[in-house]
C-alpha cells in the first residue's frame, strides 16, 4: 500500500523533472532555509504536509511522501530544489502560481529540498496537538487566508480581516469546509475547531 503511494509520487515528480530539463536556471543559487521555513508555513503549509515545518494541509500532496523516494535514491538536493522552484512558478490551480517570488521563492525551494522526505519523514503526517488557536491557524489556514494577527497572507480564500466572521460562522465553515476549502471535521478535534474559531473571531480586523 505504502509502496504504491510512493511509486505514484515518484512518477509525478518524474514528470516535473522532465519539464525541468530545459532549464529555468537558479540551480546553483543559495537560499536562506530559515526564511524559507517561515514562508513555507505561511504560504504552503495549509495545503501540504511537511513534517519538518509542522504543517498538515491535505489539499495538495504530502511533500514528504512526494520526495521520499528521490531522497532515498540519493537525488541531489539541487534537483529537488529545481522541481519545487518550477512548481512554485508554473503551478496550476488550485495551487496558485508565484505565491512567493524572487529570492523568497529560492529560499522556500531550498528549505523544502533540505527537509522533504528526509529521515522517513513521510511515515505519518504530524499530529496537531493542543488547542492554541494561533498555532492551529498558522498550521492549517495561513496559506489560504489573510489574517494580520497570524502574519498570514494567503489569497486563495477570503481576507478574514475584511470579512470579520463571527465565531459560529468560522466554526461551521471549518467543520464542513466549502467549495474549495477542505472540511476539518476529523482532522481537528472539536476543541481545536472551537479554539481556532474563537481565535479568528477575536483577531480578525485587529
Ligand atoms: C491552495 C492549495 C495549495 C497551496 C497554497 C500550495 N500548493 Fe503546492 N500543490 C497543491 C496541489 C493541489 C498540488 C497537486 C497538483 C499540481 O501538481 O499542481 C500541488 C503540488 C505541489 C508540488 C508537487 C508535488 C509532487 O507530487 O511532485 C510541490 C513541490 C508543491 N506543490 C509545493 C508548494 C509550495 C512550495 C507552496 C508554497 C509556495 C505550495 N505548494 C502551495 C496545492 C497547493
Ligand atoms: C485550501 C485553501 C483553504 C484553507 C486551507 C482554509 N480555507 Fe477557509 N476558505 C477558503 C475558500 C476558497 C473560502 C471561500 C468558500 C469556499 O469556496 O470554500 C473559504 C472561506 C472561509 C471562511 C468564510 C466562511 C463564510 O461563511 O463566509 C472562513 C471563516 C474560513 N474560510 C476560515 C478558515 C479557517 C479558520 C481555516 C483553517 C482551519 C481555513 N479557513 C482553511 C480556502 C481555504
Amino acid at each position: 500500500m505504502r509502496d504504491r503511494v510512493v511509486a505514484g509520487a515518484v512518477v509525478a515528480a518524474g514528470v516535473v523533472l522532465a519539464a525541468t530539463a530545459c532549464g529555468t536556471g537558479g540551480l546553483g543559487a543559495k537560499g536562506d532555509t530559515s526564511n524559507g521555513q517561515k514562508l513555507f508555513v505561511a504560504s504552503c503549509g495549509g495545503c501540504h504536509v511537511l513534517a519538518s515545518a509542522g504543517t498538515n494541509g491535505t489539499t495538495g500532496p504530502s511533500l514528504d511522501a512526494a520526495f521520499a523516494e528521490d531522497v532515498k535514491e540519493g537525488y541531489p538536493q539541487s534537483s529537488i530544489r529545481a522541481v519545487v522552484l518550477d512548481q512554485i512558478r508554473f503551478a496550476v490551480l488550485p495551487m496558485p502560481a508565484n505565491l512567493v517570488k524572487g529570492q523568497d521563492a529560492q529560499d522556500v525551494a531550498t528549505y523544502v529540498a533540505s527537509v522533504a522526505g528526509v529521515n522517513g519523514a513521510e511515515a505519518a503526517p504530524p499530529a496537531v496537538t493542543g488547542t492554541n488557536g494561533a498555532a492551529i491557524f498558522k498550521g492549517n489556514c495561513s496559506s489560504c487566508h489573510t489574517l494580520a494577527a497570524a502574519g498570514a497572507k494567503g489569497t486563495v480564500g477570503p481576507n478574514l480581516d475584511q470579512l470579520k466572521p463571527a465565531q459560529p460562522i468560522v466554526k461551521r465553515q471549518v467543520t464542513n469546509g466549502g467549495a474549495v476549502m477542505p472540511a476539518f471535521k476529523g482532522r481537528l478535534t472539536p476543541a481545536q475547531i472551537d479554539a481556532v474559531a474563537k481565535y479568528v473571531a477575536t483577531h480578525a480586523g485587529k
